[in-house]
């Protein structure tokens, strides 16, 4: 196992009713913008639960963050912010608004000309303060809710990228699982997929004698294939909800990364889907991650036997067998959720794969646990999903 520091300082508030905790959650005499996106929030009641609760706050509002968080937008609400001088921001929504809150926390302190830098400029430039924030998620997938990270898209450009600081971790995070009742079968499968698939990407690389980090990956992908489903057929299931809310926020806290290699090639090259052709986060990491376990086979050859083995009890045949098989099972258990797995079933064009393998040879960034993956492999990878 290699060295490691972790320090999550974000509290959770969990289970059914706990909205109107937030008015407890926030500094007293606080002026507080709430954000939140397309208004899914005032169909379900979730809108009503904390304006409720925050009657006695100064209680401002930005609604309107788009699924992939725009830039643009995120500049205006970074006006809001310094025209009422708000000093607390809670966002009420899924990852994208949970996203665009830690851009605008951060960006609405940065001193530079344009906050965009701390994408472009990703470990150069860091934000050296942001407004405190805290969440309601209404969408169990990125595990936004309790991380640094923010993953945001600039139209203009066709650009969508990351940043991530301890100072945007939300100060707490309320997850109440019966926010997931509302939820439209697409988003059920895109966050079942996404959690998935940042297990795999914290999980899926070389071994590093780390037992108990490989269990709990396990766990939470045993339990996504389990719970999954259940909350597909039956969205009142709360026991159901509550397990998928929970195993989605674990999937990406930074517990399982503990001590071993991370990978994140699938994330890096999705978001360049995403970027192009407007695909859905997850659906994009559906498509590439099979590509992936083709192509590093090799590499990756001793975690996908062990994940075959002991997630889709793959156990027979020569090593080759056994990872076709495996690539085979993790694309039906995807295909079982109604999420589509190849690129033709997106309408995305071959040429697409050029812009993107032109993107990273722009970018010279290597991808991959072991750093490996350049832009010819990512061509490679992308071409297996035609
Ligand atoms: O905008 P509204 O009207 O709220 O509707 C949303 C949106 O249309 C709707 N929705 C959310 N909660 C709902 C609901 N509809 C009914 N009932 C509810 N309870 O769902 C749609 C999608 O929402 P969005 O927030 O975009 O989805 P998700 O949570 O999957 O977030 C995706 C974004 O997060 C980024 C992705 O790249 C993408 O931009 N990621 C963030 C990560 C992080 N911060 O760590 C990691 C991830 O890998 C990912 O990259
Ligand atoms: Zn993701």
């Amino acid at each position: 196992m290699k060295n490691f520091e972790y320090k999550n300082p974000v509290k959770i508030i969990f289970g059914k009713g706990t909205i109107p905790k937030v008015a407890g959650e926030i500094p007293e005499n606080s002026r507080v913008l709430m954000i939140y996106g397309g208004g899914s929030i005032k169909r379900n009641g979730v809108y009503d639960q904390v304006k409720n609760a925050l009657k006695n706050f100064e209680l401002f509002e930005f609604g309107g963050i788009e699924a992939n968080p725009h830039y643009e937008t995120c500049i205006k609400a970074m006006e809001v912010v310094k025209a009422n001088n708000i000093d607390f921001l809670l966002s009420v929504g899924g990852g994208s608004v949970i996203d665009a809150t830690k851009f605008i926390a951060a960006g609405a302190l940065y001193e530079g000309e344009d906050p965009w830098d701390f994408f472009t400029q990703r470990f150069v430039i860091e934000p050296k303060a942001a407004i405190p924030l805290g969440a309601v998620l209404t969408l169990p997938a990125t595990g936004s809710e309790m991380n640094w990270n923010s993953v945001v898209s600039r139209v203009s450009t066709q650009e969508k990228l990351a940043f991530g600081s301890p100072l945007v971790m939300p100060q707490f995070s309320v997850l109440d699982p019966e926010c997931v009742f509302s939820l439209p079968d697409r988003q059920v499968a895109n966050g079942v997929v996404d959690a998935f698939v940042h297990v795999m990407e914290q999980y899926l690389t070389y071994p590093v004698n780390s037992p108990l980090q490989d269990r709990f990956a396990e766990g939470i992908l045993h339990t996504l294939i389990e719970e999954g489903p259940k909350v597909l057929a039956n969205r009142n299931d709360y026991d159901s909800a509550a397990n998928f809310m929970w195993s989605a926020t674990m999937a990406l806290n930074g517990l399982i990364a503990l001590g071993v290699p991370s990978d994140w090639a699938t994330h890096m090259i999705g978001h360049e889907l995403t970027a192009f052709h407007g695909i859905d986060h997850a659906r994009t990491l559906a498509i590439v991650l099979p590509g992936m376990m083709n192509i590093k086979r090799h590499n990756k050859k001793d975690k996908i036997l062990q994940y075959g083995e002991r997630i889709w009890g793959i156990n027979q045949g020569t090593d080759d067998e056994r990872i076709d098989k495996t690539i085979d099972k993790t694309v039906a258990f995807f295909k079982s959720l109604g999420v589509p797995c190849t690129l033709p079933e997106y309408d995305v064009p071959a040429e697409t794969i050029q812009k993107i393998k032109e993107r990273f040879k722009t970018r010279g960034s290597k991808l991959g646990e072991n750093a490996d993956i350049d832009y010819n492999q990512v061509e490679e990878i992308l071409t297996d999903r035609l």
